[in-house]
């Protein structure tokens, strides 16, 4: 029998923590990790998909450029892939390719199970109209979120989101500040750039997430820090997309919070 293997697909994959993250989970019920990652490049996501699976490829987290790729592929898509119109999980088998997104889900379980923070009845500042942002509006409004207050650089494309569900809402970034909320994300990639988002922060805020960590959450936390605003990276986040999509692969539902910190001293 060719043995089960797992890895996370992307370019570039060379700095993924998923190995690390799902070393750590293999190692909380005594099996060998049988994580690894796979740099892809494009135009030849789906043949490295298919040899992986001849190879005995079972499982794969994807990560960018390929989340959209990854659902175009899938013969089965959960729904949250379906509404997040992206996959970020992949369950391989003989004649199927399952996708699914955990992403919006590992999002709602860091803010409500690790920050306690009750999201029903809030009204919530999303900065960015991207992949990212799309992501997480279903999860958000399942989770009770009462409305979502749509922001970003090119206001057409806020604009757009806005009309794929209910509760949305999208302004001018430059009227951000006379919008009350009670939380704000930040799911634009400025901080890739260095940048915060540059909006000026609207009144009522008790807390605020940015979806990147490391150095790429630093100028937004530091504005939110700056504000007296409690404020929260991605790195919850990142482990519990991990521990859901352990949990679609093997039934068994890891524990997050000490991975959590292992990877907070990683990367410093
Ligand atoms: P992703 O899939 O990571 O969301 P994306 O689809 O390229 O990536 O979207 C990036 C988002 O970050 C967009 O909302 C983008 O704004 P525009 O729609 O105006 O391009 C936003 N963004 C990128 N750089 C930004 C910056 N320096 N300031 C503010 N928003 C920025």
């Amino acid at each position: 029998m060719i043995p089960e293997h797992y890895a996370v697909i992307g370019s570039p994959i060379r700095h993924s923590l998923s190995p690390f993250i799902h070393a750590c989970f293999a190692e909380q019920y005594g099996w060998l990790p049988d994580y690894g990652r796979i740099e892809c490049a494009p135009g030849q996501f789906e043949q490295t998909v298919c040899a992986f699976m001849q190879n005995g490829g079972r499982g794969l987290n994807v990560t960018l450029p390929f989340k959209h790729e990854a659902f175009s592929l899938a013969t089965t898509v959960q729904p949250a892939a379906r509404q997040a119109g992206a996959a970020n999980v992949l369950c391989l088998a003989a004649d199927t390719v399952c996708c699914d997104n955990t992403d919006g889900a590992g999002l709602v379980q860091d803010l409500t199970v690790n920050l306690g923070i009750d999201l029903k009845d809030q009204r919530i500042m999303l900065i960015g109209a991207g992949g990212a942002a799309s992501g997480i509006i279903h999860p958000l409004c399942k989770a009770g979120v009462r409305e979502i207050v749509l922001v970003n650089r090119t206001l057409e494309r806020a604009e757009a989101l806005a009309q794929s569900a209910d509760h949305l809402q999208a302004v001018p970034i430059q009227a951000a500040s006379r919008e009350a909320c009670d939380g704000i994300i930040n799911a634009s990639s400025a901080g890739l750039q260095g940048k915060p988002p540059g909006l000026q922060l609207p009144p009522g805020l008790r807390w605020g997430y940015e979806l990147a960590y490391g150095r790429g959450a630093q100028p937004f936390m530091a504005q939110l820090r700056t504000a007296g605003i409690r404020a929260n990276d991605g790195l919850g986040m990142l482990a519990e997309q991990a521990a859901l999509s352990f949990n679609i692969w093997h039934d068994h539902y890891p524990e997050t919070a000490t991975v959590t910190a292992r990877l907070r001293a990683r990367i410093g």
